[in-house]
């Protein structure tokens, strides 16, 4: 049985990267009028509270997301009216009791033609997202091992995906097997929008999959990451990214305004950011091929 649950990182700064990328994401599949299906192969129970046993043991969201203020981000206002959906957020430090995961955020998203596909094998979590999307008639739920249930679902029927992969690289083989599986799935549905979470605890391990995405041929590939310190070879993560396949035009323009932002708010002294583009071309203007700030 793995260990690993992410009620113990609900809301850190890894999160808050991730999410708010997603939110792009969501945000932009559903400017067309044509339904689309996303598949979460790695989904976490949903909600998570933030005043829990598991969140208070380790208070990571004390350094993500409660280091953000809404109204310092207007450009994060889909993001910050997830977290806040009465609006309470605005001039405020946020006192959040919960905090939501990408299952939550993608619901918020599905309009009543488009499709959800969310795997999650630890039976706790998979019982708590169960709860959260019981009678919604978009959703599709699975225990199974969610690398191989995307496999099976692409291309999907819509034609249109948006893929998110967010595993917790517990067993060291899970990055390998990882890139592995997301090749393939390029291969086997090249135009869909596929999101890779990673997180940076062993710096060449990062490199090494970067340069597997590379060699498989991929057209249009960028990298955004986000750390709270520099790269070290002690243990823990000090950073953590997501590469996004398939970008909108928009996003990488977008991260370049609001990356180093969030390195000064959430940590000004030994902060870090990567922006990249690894494949293809970025938004006109051109920009630089990397960005990177380690103070
Ligand atoms: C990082 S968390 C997911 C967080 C979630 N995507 C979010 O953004 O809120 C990773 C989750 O993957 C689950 N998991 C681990 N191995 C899995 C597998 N092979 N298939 C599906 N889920 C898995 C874990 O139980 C954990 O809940």
């Amino acid at each position: 049985m793995l260990s690993y649950r992410h009620g113990f990182h609900a809301g850190n700064f890894a999160d808050v990267l991730k999410h708010i990328i997603l939110v792009e994401l969501l945000e932009y599949v559903t400017l067309k009028d044509k339904p689309f299906d996303y598949i979460d192969s790695h989904a976490g129970a949903g909600w998570y509270k933030l005043n829990s046993e598991q969140a208070n043991k380790t208070a990571e969201y004390a350094a993500g997301i409660g280091r953000l203020v809404a109204e310092d981000f207007p450009e994060l206002q889909p993001y910050f009216s997830l977290l806040y959906p009465d609006g309470k957020a605005i001039g405020k430090r946020p006192v959040l009791s919960r905090y939501p995961g990408s299952p939550a955020i993608a619901k918020h998203y599905l309009r009543s033609r488009d499709r959800g596909w969310l795997f999650e094998i630890h039976p706790t979590d998979y019982a708590a997202l169960h709860k959260l999307m019981a009678g919604d008639p978009r959703m599709r739920l699975s225990g199974e091992d969610g690398l191989q249930g995307m496999m099976g679902l692409l291309p999907p029927v819509s034609k249109r995906g948006l893929v998110l992969i967010d595993p917790s690289y517990e067993i060291k083989s899970d990055y390998e097997r990882v890139i592995e599986q997301l090749i393939k799935a390029h291969h086997k549905f090249a135009t869909g929008i596929y999101a890779l979470w990673y997180p940076v605890v062993d710096r060449e391990r990062i490199k090494r999959m970067e340069r597997q995405l590379i060699g498989a041929g991929i057209k249009r590939m960028q990298l955004f990451e986000l750390g709270l310190q520099p790269d070290t070879t002690e243990r823990g993560m000090t950073a953590a990214g997501m590469i996004v396949i398939n970008p909108p035009w928009t996003l990488f323009e977008k991260m370049q305004k609001l990356l180093p932002k969030l390195v000064e708010k959430m940590a000004p002294q030994t902060g870090t950011y990567r922006l990249e583009v690894l494949a293809g071309e970025d938004a006109s203007p051109p920009l630089p091929r990397q960005r990177r700030n380690t103070r």
